[in-house]
């Protein structure tokens, strides 16, 4: 065997065999297959041969080591003429230059290619993938989203993915979604999401944050429930219910698709073990409601309320509102009559909805796991806004957004009559003011915070989405 460490990783063995005979006859160079990951390990072999095509994605991605530490050196070129490209460059010879563990390459390959590897550490392992398609390996822009947490659980939904195509409804058929709406089948060819959730004290940030370095570390906590779920417009989302997570401690969560490409990380903090409310998540008709509300646990088995064992007390309620509010607004002659040039009644039903969900269920924070100026209003009885929710456990609440409120004030037509407080009044009462808009000028994104959350887990007000 001329390179006796190799290892390809999802060749059935018959092509593997095939590949060492076309390897002999190479002499000592592997040829990279198209469309596949190769995963090297010392001792790393100095020369690839790529493959002769009108386009090929290069991707590398590094398995260990950390972002600061000594990395190898990748040249590759489409030169028939240059046999061994590297540091001193040549006739088309690119330098592949990595980025947190990734690095890629795409071009034309018209005389087949050679990628050269240096400088490599000892003990460094990586991937490589060639693909005549779209890059295999890749670090993405989105990440994952953050619900909420109690002391042990928590609630993550990966990035959106198969995008519904909701057209406007049109007069005269101008058909508003019911108060529950018809929720369409679950996509069949769902995007295979993993979720990596690590103690932000691991320090994964530090590590190369590409999917083989990452997936190395095992993930903390147990995922109890896996679900799609139709979050909001952007599309379905893989949903998580993380059990067995430690009180009070900060965690760092990746998402790995199709195991070659990684979101950017977030991060969240499970609350005190004093902490009572318990989460609440799929509800048709508040599909973005996924946080902790003040019920004590659900009843065995269940760890969560969902439209199953949510109390109908509290669901029926919101539902003849949202019903009658639709009825309200369709005596507009929506879709032929204009009361406004940006927004519509299905905009105004829209906002209207998330606004409820919002004030109808009151979402719980931990005054000691919150960030510093959160809109909190503490000890409250549950049925202090929502008579519906049991009595009992005093809890802290974390009153909604302003925002969300005035958002329904301008996506609705005035003849509805819905009015928000105003903040130079006493808006701050019922509201968390000032956080995302400034309180005074309702100057957009210009609050405090310019936003309701971030991607530390911090959350300023509930904004009900
Ligand atoms: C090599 O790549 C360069 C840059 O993309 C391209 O202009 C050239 O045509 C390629 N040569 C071959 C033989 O594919
Ligand atoms: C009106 O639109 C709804 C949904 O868009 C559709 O289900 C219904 O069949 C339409 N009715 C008529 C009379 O076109
Ligand atoms: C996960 O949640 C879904 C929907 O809420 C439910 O139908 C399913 O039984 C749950 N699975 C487990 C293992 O609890
Ligand atoms: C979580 O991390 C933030 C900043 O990274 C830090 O300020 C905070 O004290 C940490 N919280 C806990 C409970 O460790
Ligand atoms: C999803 O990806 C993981 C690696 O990230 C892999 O182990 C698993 O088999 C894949 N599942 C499916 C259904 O493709
Ligand atoms: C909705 O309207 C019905 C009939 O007018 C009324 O009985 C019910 O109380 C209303 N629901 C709410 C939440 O206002
Ligand atoms: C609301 O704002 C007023 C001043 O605008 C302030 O005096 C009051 O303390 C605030 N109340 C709360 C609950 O934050």
């Amino acid at each position: 065997m001329f390179l006796p460490d190799h290892r390809i990783s999802i060749l059935p063995s018959a092509l593997l065999l095939l590949l060492n005979a076309a390897l002999t006859a190479a002499q000592t160079r592997k040829t990279l297959p198209v469309n596949f990951v190769v995963s090297e390990t010392p001792p790393i072999a100095p020369f690839y041969t790529l493959p002769t095509a009108d386009q090929l994605a290069v991707s590398i991605a590094l398995c260990t080591g950390s972002v600061d530490g000594p990395i190898p050196r990748f040249f590759l070129t489409n030169s028939s003429t240059t046999a061994s490209p590297g540091p001193d460059g040549g006739d088309d010879v690119f330098e592949i230059t990595l980025d947190r563990g990734h690095g890629s390459y795409t071009g034309p390959f018209q005389s087949g290619g050679v990628l050269a590897v240096t400088d490599v550490p000892p003990q460094m392992t990586f991937e490589i993938g060639v693909s005549d398609g779209s890059t295999i390996h890749e670090s993405t822009s989105s990440s994952a989203i953050f619900g909420d947490t109690t002391a042990s659980q928590a609630l993550l939904f990966s990035p959106a993915f198969s995008r519904l195509d909701n057209p406007q409804p049109q007069y005269p058929n101008y058909t508003l979604p019911r108060a529950i709406p018809s929720i369409p089948a679950a996509p069949s060819d769902p995007k295979n999401y993993t979720l990596i959730v690590s103690p932000t004290s691991n320090g994964l940030t530090s590590m190369q944050q590409t999917a083989c370095a990452l997936s190395t570390q095992k993930s903390t906590g147990i995922v109890a429930n896996e679900s799609f779920w139709l979050r909001d417009a952007s599309g379905w989302r893989t949903e998580w219910l993380m059990t067995g997570l430690t009180p009070k401690t900060n965690y760092t969560a990746y998402v790995i698709l199709d195991a070659y490409k990684v979101t950017l990380p977030i991060f969240f903090t499970t609350k005190s073990s004093t902490f009572s409310c318990s989460l609440v998540s799929k509800l048709p008709y508040c599909p973005s409601i996924s946080y902790a509300v003040p019920l004590p646990p659900p009843p065995a088995p269940a760890a969560t309320y969902d439209n199953t064992n949510l109390p109908k007390a509290i669901s029926d309620p919101l539902i003849s509102a949202l019903t009658n509010f639709t009825t309200t607004l369709t005596t507009f002659a929506c879709g032929r009559d204009l009361y406004s040039p940006l927004v519509t009644c299905a905009d105004c039903q829209q906002a209207y909805r998330t606004w409820l969900c919002a004030v109808s269920f009151s979402r719980c924070a931990d005054p000691d796991t919150a960030p510093p100026l959160a809109a909190l209003l503490p000890s409250q009885s549950p049925n202090a806004r929502n008579a519906a929710f049991p009595s009992g456990n005093a809890f802290t609440q974390l009153l909604p957004c302003l925002e969300t409120c005035t958002a329904t004030d301008r996506a609705c037509p005035s003849f509805l009559g819905f009015r928000c407080p105003v903040p130079r009044f006493n808006a701050n009462v019922s509201y968390g003011v000032g956080y995302v808009d400034s309180g005074q000028e309702g100057e957009k994104g210009g609050g405090s915070m310019g936003m309701w959350d971030d991607a530390f887990g911090n959350v300023w007000c509930n904004s009900g989405l």
